[in-house]
């Protein structure tokens, strides 16, 4: 096979980008389809702790190194009532919940998520819904998971058997408001208004809360930049964090795989010009806080290729299969590319959520009453969650390009590397995304004192760009070691294949 010509960057610990901020590897669950019901919540499983809580899918979410979860929507929390969901399993109300046609039988509410985040070892982050509802609400549901004890829903929480108050950080004002689909959809003057009214009560309640106002709904919307710009102007000292989500995905008879490989330059560009809009307002508000990016909707998508809402004969059904799209090699591949891009921006990147954790457009797929296994997206997340941590180092690819219909000409490279500043180890994370040729990668290694040697070389590749992880084949795509990387005269030089997700560890450490 003859290779391409060779793709190059110097890497230097003098020349960093910030710190991996850990809640960059969180995750997303919904009410939605078969993430809660039937997903990580299947009472009479086998394998159902006392709550119901699956122990087979709380081992995977640990092994992927999710370190938060937010909860519960999605477009599910701009209806949701929180009081149908504490106290009595059996005296919470049996609802339709209009964002995806479906019976909500409030039987899973906060008090099994804040369990089920104890157990999972992830940090909670909760929506409050400012689609129905509002500002009374959001500080009544803060309260109540909040507020130590002696007001009426303190005490209700404690009575409910939450002594302990739930203690959550950080909190969604909202989701996806500028969405026409979203149940109380708004304007982003009626939005920013409503966003710093909840912000400035919740702050109220507790001055350390991190809160999130959302930004469009995506970088194609009309509505982007324009929002943005109208919703931090009205909340700016307010909030923490704007909100971005993308999806990328092939529909039916999409082929273009080339375009599909390289949507990691639209996360970038989108990055970008949300940093520039927060950056703008901040200056002419005269303002020294920066706005961080929560980039809490971001995953391969196949909006056409399973069910978004059920079949209309089902009516109101309950856990419907909605979103469970089965992932491939190639969508792994461009998981774990849109992870560098997330990584490339880490100073300003500061939480980032896969969406969604379970069965719906997730990592971990369940049967009810079987097992549960690793889709093929699970493998780049939980690599990265695994090995980049630390401080991200600046890359700048110097190598081959090639032409694609919806990006133009692109670097086949997308890299980032992070170091690890107690031990010096250094990971370089890095994607081909040419289809045909393998591509010789070499990185410069000045400046790190003494030569790094190869630890490993994980790669993630195969024939077949279409391969899935399914229940009768959980592990067809998995990721291999590689031996030919080496570092040699300060230069690691390792050999990419085709369409291929590259972890290579070094570390100045003796094996
Ligand atoms: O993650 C699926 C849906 O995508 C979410 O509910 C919504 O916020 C987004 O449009």
């Amino acid at each position: 096979m003859t290779q391409s010509p060779a793709a190059r960057f110097t890497l230097d610990p003098a020349f960093g980008i910030g710190e991996v901020n850990p809640r960059l590897y969180g995750s997303f669950v919904e009410h939605l389809g078969r993430c809660v019901y039937d997903g990580l919540y299947e009472p009479g499983h086998q394998q159902a702790d006392e709550v119901g809580l699956r122990e087979d899918v709380l081992a995977l979410i640990r092994e992927l190194g999710v370190t938060t979860v937010r909860y519960p929507g999605g477009n599910f929390v701009s209806g949701y009532r929180w009081e149908d969901g504490v106290g009595p399993a059996e005296q919470r109300p049996r609802r339709m919940d209009l964002a995806w046609h479906s019976l909500e039988t409030n039987r899973f509410g906060l008090a099994e998520f804040i369990d089920f985040c104890g157990k999972a070892g992830v940090e909670p982050m909760l929506a409050v819904n400012l689609g129905t509802w509002g500002v009374e609400d959001a500080v009544r549901l803060l309260e109540y998971a909040n507020h130590p004890g002696g007001t009426e829903l303190s005490d209700l929480r404690a009575a409910h058997g939450a002594e302990v108050p739930y203690g959550i950080r950080m909190w969604c004002l909202g989701n996806e408001m500028d969405g026409p689909w979203q149940i109380g959809h708004k304007k982003p003057e009626e939005y920013a208004r409503l966003a710093r009214e909840t912000a400035a009560a919740m702050k109220m309640v507790d001055g350390g809360l991190e809160l999130v106002a959302c930004g469009s709904s995506g970088f194609g919307m009309p509505t982007f930049g324009t929002w943005e710009a109208t919703v931090l102007t009205e909340c700016y000292e307010q909030v923490e964090y704007v909100s971005l989500h993308s999806y990328y995905g092939l529909e039916e008879g999409d082929t273009d795989l080339d375009s599909f490989l390289a949507c990691g330059e639209d996360v970038e560009r989108y990055i970008e010009g949300v940093v520039a809009t927060c950056d703008h307002i901040g200056a002419k508000l005269k303002s020294p806080k920066k706005i961080m990016l929560s980039y809490d909707e971001w995953n391969v998508w196949h909006v056409t290729r399973s069910p978004t809402m059920p079949p209309a004969e089902d009516g109101f059904a309950h856990a419907p299969r909605l979103l469970e799209n089965s992932y491939t090699l190639a969508d792994a591949v461009l998981t774990g590319s849109l992870l560098i891009g997330l990584l490339r921006h880490a100073d300003r990147v500061t939480a980032a959520s896969l969406a969604q954790l379970v069965n719906v457009i997730a990592p971990i797929m369940t049967e009810p009453g079987g097992p549960a296994w690793r889709q093929t997206i699970f493998h780049p997340f939980a690599q990265a969650s695994a090995y980049g941590r630390g401080r991200v180092l600046r890359v700048e690819p110097d190598g081959p390009r090639h032409t694609t219909a919806r990006f133009g000409s692109v670097d086949l490279l997308h890299a980032t590397a992070v170091i690890d500043d107690e031990t010096g180890d250094v990971t370089v994370f890095a994607v081909n995304r040419g289809l045909d040729r393998p591509l010789p990668l070499e990185v410069g290694l000045r400046g790190f004192g003494g030569e790094l040697r190869v630890v490993e070389h994980l790669v993630l590749d195969g024939d077949d760009p279409w391969a899935r992880n399914t229940l009768d084949a959980p592990d067809r795509v998995t990721p291999r070691t590689a031996t030919d990387a080496v570092v040699s005269g300060g230069t690691l030089c390792a050999g990419l294949t085709p369409m291929s997700w590259n972890v290579i560890r070094l570390s100045h450490a003796e094996s």
